[in-house]
């Protein structure tokens, strides 16, 4: 198992996005920066840093031009933003982004309490966002939520995650993240799903996003990284869940996922201190402990 495990992992934190946009109390631009920029100063060179959605949907992200314009220019780093439609990629656009995600879902009733569409409807609103993004050179991930269970329709055939994998890679998107959007994914699932989508995509076109709602995200990470897994979604001090799946907590925590890949010798290039003080700040700005065991242990 271990021959096959990767040299370097990237890690894509997503926690001003995703860990923020489930916050009830409209949290200041400032300190959405100030995470940015801890983040930045981590090591993390991928971050999604907002998401440009209908603002009556999300309200906690309505400051995301505000938040664009405060990002600290940085070669090194990718930062990127969630984008349901053309409305919201034109707006990124003309933020300065140069790298957005489109989302939809496995499970036909997420999406719709989501986004307001189909799976289908949703490859059609993805079409100019894909076009447009080409024209303007700016690259695109797509995601794809309830990957492992859906809290309205239970379990989802791991076919039809393959299948919207697929037709997003053939769309255009560079990199395909799996959402077990509430965490109910076991290892076995995981590394069968992911087995899956690695025949109709190469794995390191995939993307591991695992909430970690029942304690099983790090297993699941683990249980795919020998299967060719080298890309992984996580927040710091686990924050996070989507306002439209009940139950849905954080994501995994950046410091448990870089804490084990550090322990087993696999590089990531962040500076785990640095990102355990980063995730202390934010969760003392938002009156939390930090949804992170690491986190939680660092000082002890
Ligand atoms: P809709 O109501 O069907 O859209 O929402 P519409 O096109 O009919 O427009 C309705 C209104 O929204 C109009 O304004 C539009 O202008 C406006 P009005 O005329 O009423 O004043 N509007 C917008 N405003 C700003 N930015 C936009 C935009 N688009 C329309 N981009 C829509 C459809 C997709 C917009 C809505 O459902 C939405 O924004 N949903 C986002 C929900 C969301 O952000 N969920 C959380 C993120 S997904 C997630 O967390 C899962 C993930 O982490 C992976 C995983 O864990 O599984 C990614
Ligand atoms: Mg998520």
């Amino acid at each position: 198992m271990n021959n096959m495990m990767p040299h370097t992992v990237k890690i894509v934190e997503v926690s001003p996005r995703d860990g923020l946009q489930n916050e009830k109390q409209i949290i200041p631009v400032e300190t959405k920066l100030e995470l940015i920029n801890g983040l930045r100063l981590a090591g993390l060179k991928n971050i999604e840093v907002t998401g440009f959605v209908s603002p009556k949907w999300v309200p906690q992200l309505a400051d995301s031009a505000e938040v664009c314009a405060g990002l600290v220019n940085d070669d090194s780093v990718q930062y990127s933003a969630l984008t349901p439609n053309i409305k919201g990629f034109e707006k990124a656009l003309d933020c300065g982004i140069n790298e957005v995600a489109v989302f939809t879902a496995a499970s036909e009733s997420f999406n719709q309490k989501n986004i307001n569409c189909s799976i289908a409807e949703s490859f059609d609103r993805f079409a100019p966002i894909l076009e447009a993004a080409k024209a303007n050179d700016v690259r695109v991930r797509g995601y794809v939520s309830c990957v492992l269970g859906c809290p309205y329709e239970g379990q989802i055939d791991p076919h039809v995650v393959a299948d919207v994998s697929q037709k997003l890679i053939a769309m255009g998107c560079y990199e395909v993240s799996l959402g077990d959007t509430i965490g109910v994914g076991t290892p076995k699932a995981a590394a069968h799903l992911f087995s899956l989508c690695a025949e109709h995509v190469q794995p390191d076109h995939l993307a591991l996003h695992f909430h970690d709602t029942r304690g099983q995200a790090l297993a699941n990470i683990l249980a795919c990284l020998p299967l060719g897994a080298s890309v992984i979604d996580a927040s710091v001090a686990g924050l996070g869940g989507c306002p439209y799946a009940k139950g849905a907590t954080g994501n995994v925590s950046t410091e448990n996922v870089v804490y084990m890949l550090h322990g087993m010798g696999i590089e990531t290039g962040v500076d785990l201190d640095q990102l355990v003080k980063t995730g202390r700040i934010i969760s003392t700005a938002l009156d939390k402990t930090p949804n992170s065991q690491v986190n939680n242990a660092w000082y002890s």
